[in-house]
C-alpha cells in the first residue's frame, strides 16, 4: 500500500455541530462534513423539527430561520445511528416536542434505558418500547442543577444529557466513571458555553452552566480517526507499505489505538498537529510494522471503544497474544461485536478465547484462509476490519453484507483500492 489521503470527516462531530449549530440558530457554513448515513439521519431528524440546513457537494449550510423549533409531523427515523438517536432525544426532551423516534432493526434492539432514565429524573415524559426504540416524547419540565451519576462510561448518555439541558436553557453537572470523548463539550466551549471540566483518577465531572452561546460564521469538522485506523492496520500489516494520511483528528479521548499500537511496535508518526475549531488534528504517517501481542490496559477501553474490531485485525496478524477486557458495551454496539469479531477470527482459524467482556487473540504469522463467508453482522466496522484481513490472505476474503459501510465511510472501497487494496464490487 502507498499513497497519501485526506481523512474523510468524524461522524461523532458532523452530528453534534448539526445539532449545536441547530440550537445556535444562525447562519453557519460547516466544512469537512461527514456525508454518510448516520449524520444524514441525524440531518434529516433536525430539519424534521424545523431546522434549516442543507448540503451543497462537501459543504452543509445551517441557515438562521424565523421560526423556533416545532413538533414534527413525521416519526424521526434516525437510521442505524446510536448517536443521531440518542443525541436527538436529548435535544427534543430539552425543547419539550412531542415527538416518535424510531430506527432500524438493528437500532431497535439497542439499549435506551440509559438515557430515558436521566432524562425521566431531570423531568422529561418519554414512553419507550421496553427501553427500546419507538420512543415516545412528550412534553417535558426540565429542571435546573440536575447532577447525574452515569453508571456506564458513555459519551452518547453524557452528551445527550448536555444537550437538554442546553437546550432547556438549565445548568447540570454531569460524572462519568471513565474519560469518554469530549466533542460536545469542546464544540459548547468553541461557541463560548460555560463549561468545564475536573479529572481526578480517572473519574470525570464535567459542569455546565447557562448562558447564550455565540454565533460563528463557519465551523471545520475534524477528520475521523476511527476511520482512519482502517487505513492505519491495513498498512501496518502490509508489505513493504507507507501512507500519510491527512487531516485526522488526534482528539486524546477518541486516538487510544495509536498508544496501543504504538505499544505493539507500530511504526507511526504525527506530523503537522494544530488546533481547528476547538479539535486537535494531524497528519499520519504509517509504515508496515512487526506487531506483537500486549495487554491492553482496562482504562484506556472507552478511548478505543469503536477500533476494537480492527485492533482485533491487527492482534490476529501479531507476534504473541493480545488480550482485551472490560469491553462488554462492544456487545450492544451495532452488532455484538465480541461476538462477530470472534465469529470471524473462527473462520479465518484464528486462535482466539473469547469472554463476556472481551478476548484473547492469538496472532499469526501464515496466511490466513477461509472457505466460508465472513458475515458482518450488517455492521459497518466489522465489514470493513475483515476486508482489511484480506491483506494477509491467500485467496482474499469475502465478506458477506458490507452495505452498511455507507452508515460511517462511504468511500471506504475507493480510499482502499487507491492506496493499493482490491476490494471487488461484491464485497
Ligand atoms: C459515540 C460514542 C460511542 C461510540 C459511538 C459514537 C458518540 O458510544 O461507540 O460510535 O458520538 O458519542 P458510547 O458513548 O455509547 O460508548
Amino acid at each position: 500500500m502507498s499513497g497519501e489521503i485526506v481523512c474523510p470527516g468524524d461522524k461523532s462531530i458532523s452530528q453534534r455541530i448539526l445539532i449545536i449549530g441547530s440550537i445556535l440558530n444562525c447562519d453557519m457554513e460547516i466544512d469537512g462534513f461527514l456525508d454518510s448515513a448516520d449524520p444524514n439521519s441525524t440531518l434529516n431528524a433536525l430539519n424534521e423539527i424545523g431546522a434549516s440546513i442543507k448540503k451543497d457537494q462537501e459543504k452543509v449550510f445551517l441557515n438562521k430561520r424565523n421560526i423556533p423549533f416545532h413538533e414534527p409531523v413525521n416519526d424521526l427515523d434516525l437510521g442505524n445511528s446510536g448517536t443521531g438517536a440518542r443525541l436527538i432525544l436529548g435535544l427534543i426532551s430539552g425543547l419539550g416536542l412531542r415527538s416518535k423516534l424510531i430506527g432500524d432493526s438493528s437500532l431497535s434492539n439497542r439499549p435506551m434505558q440509559r438515557v430515558i432514565k436521566p432524562l425521566i429524573q431531570m423531568g422529561a415524559k418519554i414512553d419507550s418500547n421496553k427501553g427500546k426504540l419507538p420512543i415516545f416524547t412528550l412534553d417535558s419540565k426540565i429542571s435546573n442543577n440536575f447532577q447525574y451519576k452515569m453508571p456506564i462510561a458513555s459519551a452518547q448518555v453524557k452528551s445527550c444529557l448536555l444537550l437538554t439541558a442546553l437546550a432547556s436553557e438549565n445548568n447540570i453537572k454531569v460524572i462519568e466513571p471513565k474519560i469518554t470523548r469530549d466533542h460536545t463539550e469542546r464544540m459548547i466551549d468553541y461557541f463560548g458555553g460555560d463549561i468545564s471540566f475536573k479529572q481526578k483518577a480517572n473519574i470525570g465531572e464535567i459542569n455546565y452552566k447557562f448562558h447564550n452561546l455565540t454565533p460563528k460564521d463557519s465551523y471545520k469538522v475534524a477528520g475521523d480517526f476511527s476511520s482512519a485506523t482502517f487505513i492505519i492496520v491495513a498498512t501496518l500489516i502490509s508489505l513493504n507499505s507507507e501512507v500519510l494520511i491527512k487531516n485526522v483528528g488526534l482528539n486524546k479521548t477518541r486516538s487510544g489505538l495509536l498508544e496501543i499500537l504504538k505499544m505493539m511496535g507500530a511504526n507511526i508518526q504525527i506530523k503537522n498537529k494544530k488546533i481547528e475549531s476547538n479539535e486537535e488534528v494531524g497528519d499520519i504517517v504509517v509504515k508496515s510494522s512487526k506487531l506483537i501481542g500486549v495487554q491492553v490496559p482496562k482504562n484506556i477501553i472507552p478511548n478505543i471503544i469503536d477500533e476494537i474490531p480492527i485492533l482485533s485485525i491487527a492482534a490476529a496478524f501479531a507476534d504473541g497474544v493480545t488480550k482485551i477486557s472490560n469491553a462488554s458495551e462492544l456487545r450492544v454496539k451495532e452488532s455484538d461485536r465480541l461476538n462477530a469479531i470472534s465469529n470471524g477470527l473462527s473462520k479465518l482459524n484464528i486462535i482466539h478465547e473469547i469472554f463476556e467482556d472481551g478476548l484473547n487473540i492469538t496472532g499469526t504469522k501464515e496466511k490466513v484462509d477461509s472457505e466460508k463467508k465472513i458475515n458482518s453482522f450488517n455492521d459497518h466496522r466489522i465489514a470493513m476490519s475483515f476486508l482489511i484481513a484480506g491483506i494477509r490472505s491467500k485467496k482474499g476474503i469475502s465478506v458477506e453484507n458490507c452495505k452498511n459501510i455507507e452508515t460511517s465511510f462511504p468511500n471506504f472501497r475507493n480510499i482502499m483500492n487507491s492506496l493499493g487494496m482490491k476490494i471487488d464490487e461484491k464485497n
